[in-house]
């Protein structure tokens, strides 16, 4: 497959993700994170914004001598300090980036840099100008370019390119663009910016409507080669867009012909990971990592997944690092999923005896709730003497 077809897997669960309350990792915890998103097999590391407290700082050098594949990326903001804070931090890295950026909508250059378009162009370009002198691989982030006036956002991306930027970052900040308007925004970037073709255009979503993983597809549809996303989806507020569901819709989608590096198989294990060392319980219904996500419950579903796999799943959880499907046993189970999980307890139920058993069986559920191996084999040996 041609490198054009690409999607390079920025994560930044070390950066934006580590930035929820509760969730900070000491040194040797970031560590251990980055190896694993190492064998995962990510392009590129956010591992920290230096300027921000020694602790960011020492993580960065630390990750940088630990990790030897991916590139290893320091945020700042678009200041000289910033800059020579990340330079340092950056030292032992065989290959690094600076992120550097700031607002490209009209609410933060008022509102929060209190500034006008001209000058916040002007900081911008010069950010991506001093941080060139240090290294050649600079990111530019044009922050809240989701709600950004398109036709400024173009002038502002091309001058940054112009000024050596080599991956360009439109970061729906907020989490408020639709699907097919993040799309529109990456294509208009993409007729519109003359030098467009010097740099990689990167999707940066937060998930405030729920939306990121949309937009960052989106995205790629509509030319962005990098996606920045976090293990679980974690992140500010709701969260940025998670990197195994991004991952997952461009493996399972074989029609978008677009790839990535991530070994899937690496996904659950740091999934696992990433929620014990933030302390952060993944939500039970999340996609392709959550407890549920492969489970099946009720009866039709059972009986067709028992049938046939692909009737009731779209991704084998062997891909994702998941041991195998779930069929778990409820009142609303039905005779298929009682016989294939006695079964496999080593039972051997005949086929008039089914019936019977699964009247016992529901009547256990409903009282139960949840149907356990322990249960089975109590309802198995009760319904033998009372044969016997
Ligand atoms: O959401 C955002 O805009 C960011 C930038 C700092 C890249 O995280
Ligand atoms: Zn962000």
């Amino acid at each position: 497959m041609s490198d054009k077809n690409k999607v390079h897997i920025f994560d930044t669960t070390l950066r934006d993700g580590e930035q929820v309350p509760g969730c900070q990792l000491n040194t040797a915890e970031k560590i251990q994170v980055a190896k694993a998103l190492e064998e995962l097999g990510v392009d590129i590391i956010e591992a920290g914004f230096p300027i921000s407290s020694p602790g960011d700082f020492t993580s960065v050098v630390e990750i940088s001598k630990a990790v030897s594949h991916p590139i290893i990326c320091a945020l700042t903001r678009a200041k000289k300090e910033d800059i020579d804070s990340a330079v340092e931090s950056l030292k032992f890295a065989k290959r690094k980036r600076i992120h550097t950026g700031i607002g490209s909508s009209d609410i933060h250059i008022r509102h929060k840099f209190r500034s006008t378009r001209e000058d916040v162009l002007k900081q911008g370009v010069e950010a991506v100008k001093y941080a060139k002198k240090f290294v050649e691989d600079v990111e530019f982030y044009a922050e809240d370019a989701g709600r950004a006036d398109l036709p400024f956002l173009a002038k502002m991306i091309e001058s940054v390119i112009a000024a050596g930027a080599t991956v360009v970052n439109i970061p729906d900040t907020t989490g408020y663009c639709l699907p097919t308007e993040y799309g529109a925004k990456i294509k208009y970037l993409v007729d519109n910016v003359k030098n467009i073709d010097k740099a990689i255009i990167s999707a940066h979503c937060h998930n405030d409507l729920g939306l990121a993983t949309a937009n960052s597809i989106l995205g790629a549809i509509n030319g962005a080669r990098q996606i920045e996303c976090t293990i679980n989806g974690i992140g500010e507020r709701a969260g940025n867009t998670s990197l195994e569901e991004v991952v997952m819709v461009i493996q399972s989608h074989k029609d978008l012909n677009l790839h990535t590096n991530v070994n899937t198989k690496r996904i659950y294990p740091i999934s696992k990971l990433v929620s014990r060392l933030m302390r952060m319980t993944v939500q039970p219904n999340k996609a392709i990592v959550g407890k549920n996500a492969f489970a099946h419950s009720s009866g039709i579903h059972q009986d067709g997944f028992l049938k046939h796999r692909d009737t009731y799943e779209v991704i084998n959880p062997v891909d994702v690092g998941v041991d195998k499907s779930l069929i778990v046993l409820t009142a609303r189970s039905g005779r298929a999923a009682l016989k294939h999980r006695l079964e496999a307890l080593g039972y051997n139920v005949a086929k008039e005896e089914l019936a019977e058993l699964y009247s016992e069986f529901i009547v256990m559920a409903d009282k139960e709730k949840q149907i356990e191996d322990e249960h089975l084999h109590i309802l198995f040996d009760r319904f033998h003497a009372k044969v016997k």
